[in-house]
């Protein structure tokens, strides 16, 4: 089934939100649009039904997924709530509904064991988008759902990119148009009074510190492969958000000494026959040469590249291009989440210059 929702278009929206809710509470699954990126959900009570998210994905069955919900009162059905603390309920009055995906201990006996790969914990969040919302209220069900893409592939942040990955694996997509945030949610959680961000995302470390003022804030340790003559490491397997060719970000204080390396990196690998790919910002774009450059938002508005990322590494794919040298950001708001993801999708190879 394929539903095209105009999110102000109200009863015609309600009518196709059902038969997609009717789905859910069938056992299928279907792919929603949320303000981060599309989801892949199923009935989180039913095991058969978190097994086809985890078949149509080809998702390793020890990476749990999270749980989606319409309104607070649902988290008895999942979590022990008599463990939630005052820092969590300040979590959800600031975040909720929005990119915040918080872990808690689970409740026994509410979701399947499959959503959270055996953990003691579960990730649960509201989305703050009018399609996943009603779509949540009307499966009256806590819906499991990881990003709608291939494991693997970049997170879809369009129906198309749902359909690209997942035609024919899946029983459905509501296409609600473009995502907002464009990378997922901040997943974090909360140990003997301090905050680990787990996956940096939508809300920011910045964000997190202004709403828990007294609380030490962990941010995610990063891996971090040099490479600067860059022997190619063939049968080497990078699988996070990677395009299928090669990638290594490039960063230095000197934007002037980026874009040299960068453009004398792209010429060499045009004169060993490579088609190649520059992943830079608007301000730079006009600068650079090569079979395909991509202006991926503005350093002026970081919001804008994070919308815009995923699609880009598709884009890559797309077009064939072989060898892509991308530019980075700085780390901090959102750009934090931004550098998790180009890190993970280039294998984390990075050239200083
Ligand atoms: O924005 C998002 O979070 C999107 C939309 C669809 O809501 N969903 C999403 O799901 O990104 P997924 O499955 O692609 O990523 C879930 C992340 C994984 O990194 C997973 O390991 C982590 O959340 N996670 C889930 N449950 C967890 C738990 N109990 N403990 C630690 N990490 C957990
Ligand atoms: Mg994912």
């Amino acid at each position: 089934m394929f539903w095209k929702v105009d999110r102000d278009s109200g009863k015609e929206m309600t009518v196709q939100l059902a038969e997609a809710a009717m789905l859910l509470r069938r056992g299928e699954t279907v792919a929603f649009p949320t303000e981060t990126v599309y989801g892949l959900g199923a009935d989180a009570t039913n095991t058969e039904a978190v097994q086809r998210i985890f078949k149509a994905k080809g998702r390793p069955s020890d990476n749990p997924l999270i749980v989606h919900i319409a309104d607070r009162d649902q988290l008895s059905d999942l979590v022990n709530t008599d463990s939630l603390t005052s820092e969590h309920r300040q979590l959800m009055d600031a975040f909720w509904p929005g990119p915040l995906t918080l872990v808690l201990p689970v409740q026994t006996g509410g979701i399947s064991s499959l959503v959270t790969a055996g953990l003691a914990t579960v990730g649960v969040r509201i989305p703050d988008h009018p399609v996943a919302l009603e779509l949540l209220r009307e499966a009256g069900l806590p819906i499991a759902a990881p990003s709608a893409n291939s494991s693997g592939r970049p997170s879809p942040t369009l129906a198309s990119h749902v359909w690209d990955d997942l035609e024919g694996r899946i029983g459905g997509i509501i296409d609600g148009g473009a995502t907002g945030v464009g990378v997922e949610s901040t997943v974090i959680q909360l140990v003997d009074g301090q905050l680990f961000i787990l996956r940096p995302g939508g809300v920011t470390a910045e964000q997190l510190q202004a709403a828990l003022p007294a609380i030490r804030i962990h941010e995610p340790e990063q891996e971090e492969v040099q490479d600067s003559e860059i022997p190619r490491a063939p049968g080497m397997k990078y699988t996070h958000y990677a395009p299928k060719g090669y990638m290594h970000i490039v960063q230095g204080d000197k934007s002037e000494a980026v874009m040299a390396w960068i453009q004398a990196d792209i010429h060499a690998a045009k004169a060993r026959g490579e088609s190649t790919g520059i992943l830079t910002f608007e301000e730079r774009a006009g600068a650079y040469e090569a079979d395909l450059v991509i202006a991926c938002g503005s350093l002026a508005q970081p919001e804008t590249i994070a919308q815009e990322l995923y699609g880009a590494l598709r884009r890559f794919d797309q077009e064939g291009i072989a060898y892509i040298a991308a530019e980075g950001c700085p780390e901090t708001g959102i750009g934090l989440a931004i550098m998790n993801r180009l890190r993970k999708a280039a294998g984390h190879r990075l050239v200083r210059v």
